[in-house]
């Protein structure tokens, strides 16, 4: 199935824009097209950086026009769904490998109100979702280890991104693919050849200088891919 760039949704992330702006910042991407606004948080432990937590969500929420989308990169992060959601977050995503009761904790995030979203590292295998597939909405495939923006695009994330294609096809699934990591106007093309959906863009859209034009060049970008 190939997908036009309207069959794509950008969420930029925050984690590269400027903490003392951020209104300013996700006004800006929002006027760009953004369809989500993407929020990287971490905690020292699960992940080697520490950005933001509940009450900077509830700041974003009074000012964003579009879903807050919160990615968690924390260690149990079953203690602070109900903070998260109650802060603002429409689609709540956590980690696989930070949860020991994952069916458990995508149903109470299903039950607060939010999509719930699978995420999985680099080294993390597809067949993880296996059994969840039924209570997931998104499955968060990292393309770079979880810590900070600006990295590499993992080239082998797309041949991840096409194996976890063929499982949500296989199980009837509708949830959608969300990228996140390294990607700019060079990868995104590919990424969406490969089934990602759901675009997430932090240094190549606030590492600009102009994030609303950045914005939609991503998306014009989306369409091309070099593969
Ligand atoms: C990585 C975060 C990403 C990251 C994306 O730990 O989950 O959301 O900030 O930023 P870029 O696009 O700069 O790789
Ligand atoms: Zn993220």
């Amino acid at each position: 199935m190939s997908a036009g760039p309207s069959d794509v949704q950008i969420a930029p992330s925050i984690l590269s824009a400027d903490f003392t702006a951020l209104g300013r910042d996700i006004a800006a991407v929002e006027r760009g097209g953004a369809d989500l606004i993407h929020v990287d948080v971490m905690d020292g432990h699960f992940a080697p950086n520490i950005t933001i937590g509940p009450p900077v969500v509830r700041a974003v929420s009074r000012v964003a026009t579009r879903p807050l989308d919160v990615h968690l990169m924390i260690a149990e992060p079953d203690r602070y769904l109900d903070a998260f959601v109650g802060a603002g977050a429409a689609m709540l995503s956590v980690h696989v490998e930070a949860v020991p009761h994952l069916h458990r904790t995508l149903t109470r995030i299903r039950a607060l109100g939010a999509r719930a979203g699978v995420a999985l590292n680099p080294s993390t295998p597809v067949s993880a979702l296996e059994d969840v597939i039924g209570e997931v909405d998104l499955v968060l495939v990292m393309s770079v280890n979880p810590g900070f923006g600006g990295q590499v695009f993992i080239p082998r994330s797309l041949e991840k991104i096409r194996r976890v294609q063929s499982m949500l096809r296989a199980a009837g699934s509708s949830a959608l693919i969300e990228v996140d990591g390294g990607i700019d106007t060079s990868t995104i093309g590919d990424v969406v050849a490969a089934g990602g959906r759901i675009i997430v863009a932090g240094h190549a859209i606030f590492g600009t200088g102009d994030p609303e034009r950045a914005t939609r060049a991503l998306r014009e970008a989306a369409g091309v891919a070099h593969g």
